[in-house]
């Protein structure tokens, strides 16, 4: 078999066989196949596409890349999450307590984040002494014990997709539906769970610009996942506004803080709800969603889910004194107050340029060696709907830096105003589900 006829057949539109699928899985990963074949086959794939059956058997192929975690010996239901890149998105450091806290095990494996978007495990290291690099046996027991664990991807995990996703990061082959559903399913078939959540997001900032690819997105996951044999569902949200109030590390962390104590902002609220109702469903553990909300209301009411992620920072070595008080986090020693510029109704404020702008101020990577400063961000005064005056204050922009060129003018334009009132449509547009 040779590399350059399967990559002729998928540019020609053919339907490729298992064999060249996994030929070439096998190859790039081990070595035989260079970059350049590689990145010229994403291509084909990314303007011809893939028939359900090739996804499925690309995401199988990528899953068995390397090392699967071996789960069974868990004891309960073990959940899984996934976003596909929010800003703000502090989604599984509250929602993840809260379902463990209702009696489901969370076994997950997060990432870092990159340019406009936030990872979990970044947001993890503003708490002292955490350590998120865990032995297979540690994360179980973890899990046995506490029924939660977020730990980083292990080296042996997928590493195809780590090959690949590089390759296409650099190569303008990121936004292909077979591409982005093989990498982010191969990672959570291989990571072990027994149901996947899936939230789709779409908008500005997002892989996915309008809700169509969202739920087309969505659909083929759903469908992979199911196919072997795991619960997936989806929802799409949208990302007209970052979620929640707070963008940045230590920010997020103590948003989520707030959350578990009951005084979280009402998107993101409404986004834990919702999903922790339809995981909770996944577990067997609530007979439908409204079960499930209110399940996870209680565990906000009796501070178990407060509890659960106090656990969760001991048993991976953080100073849990930060969950009790999260005064403790180091504060940004800039904070700058932003004015809106005009009168009117918040129509959008743009996630991504947010995110850039956070970014900027210190809190992301704008390459993989950036060091992060953990305590700079964004926290929004106003969200989608608000009315604001001229002069009203909009952001506060926290950052160590000094010289900050024109983030406060790009955040100020972040937001978008109009003269009608705006009506906020409920987070979660849809559930996707089979
Ligand atoms: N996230 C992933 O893990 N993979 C993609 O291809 C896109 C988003």
């Amino acid at each position: 078999m040779r590399m350059v006829d399967i990559i002729e057949k998928k540019r020609d539109g053919g339907t490729l066989l298992e064999e060249e699928i996994r030929f070439w899985i096998k190859g790039y990963t081990e070595g035989s196949i260079p970059d350049y074949q590689s990145s010229a086959m994403a291509m084909a794939i990314l303007f011809r596409g893939m028939d359900k059956n090739e996804i499925a058997i690309l995401t199988d192929a990528m899953e068995h890349s390397g090392e699967t975690i071996d789960l069974s010996c868990i004891k309960g239901v073990k959940v899984d999450k996934h976003s596909t890149g929010g800003v703000g998105d502090k989604t599984s450091l509250a929602l993840g307590p809260l379902v463990a806290a209702c009696g489901a095990k969370l076994a997950k494996m997060s990432g870092r984040g990159l340019g406009h978007t936030g990872g979990t495990l970044d947001k993890m290291e503003s708490i002292p002494g955490i350590r998120i690099a865990r032995t297979e046996d540690e994360f179980i027991n973890q899990v046995n014990d506490i029924g939660i664990a977020i730990i980083g991807q292990t080296q042996d995990i997928v590493p195809a997709d780590k090959k690949l996703y590089a390759l296409r990061d650099v190569t303008g082959t990121v936004e292909s539906i077979p591409l982005i559903a093989a990498s982010i399913m191969s990672k959570k078939l291989a990571s072990g769970s027994d149901t996947i959540l899936l939230d789709v997001k779409f908008g500005s900032g997002a892989f996915m610009k309008t809700q169509e690819k969202a739920k087309e997105l969505a659909e083929t996951m759903v469908e992979i996942g199911d196919s072997l044999g795991r619960d997936t569902r989806a929802i799409l949200t949208d990302m007209d506004q970052p979620l929640g109030l707070a963008v940045g590390n230590a920010l997020e962390v103590k948003e989520a803080i707030d959350t578990l104590n009951g005084y979280g902002p009402k998107d993101f609220v409404e986004l834990v709800r919702n999903a922790g109702g339809i995981m909770l469903v996944q577990a067997g553990i609530a007979s439908d969603i409204e079960d499930g909300m209110s399940k996870i209301d209680r565990a906000i009411e009796d501070r178990s889910g407060l509890a659960k992620l106090r656990a969760l920072v001991e048993a991976q070595g953080g100073d849990p004194t930060y969950i009790d008080d999260p005064s403790k986090f180091p504060v940004a020693s800039n904070i700058i107050p932003v004015y809106s510029k005009d009168e009117g109704y918040i129509r959008r404020i743009d996630s991504l340029s947010i995110g850039l702008s956070a970014m900027r101020l210190g809190a992301g990577r704008a390459t993989m060696e950036d060091i992060i400063d953990m305590s700079s961000g964004i926290v929004l005064n106003k969200k989608v709907g608000d009315f604001v005056r001229k002069g009203d204050l909009i952001a506060y922009a926290h950052t160590n830096k000094k010289e900050i060129g024109g983030i406060i003018c790009d955040i100020e334009n972040s937001f978008e105003l109009s003269t009608e009132i705006v009506k906020v449509s409920p987070i979660v547009h849809e559930i996707v589900q089979k």
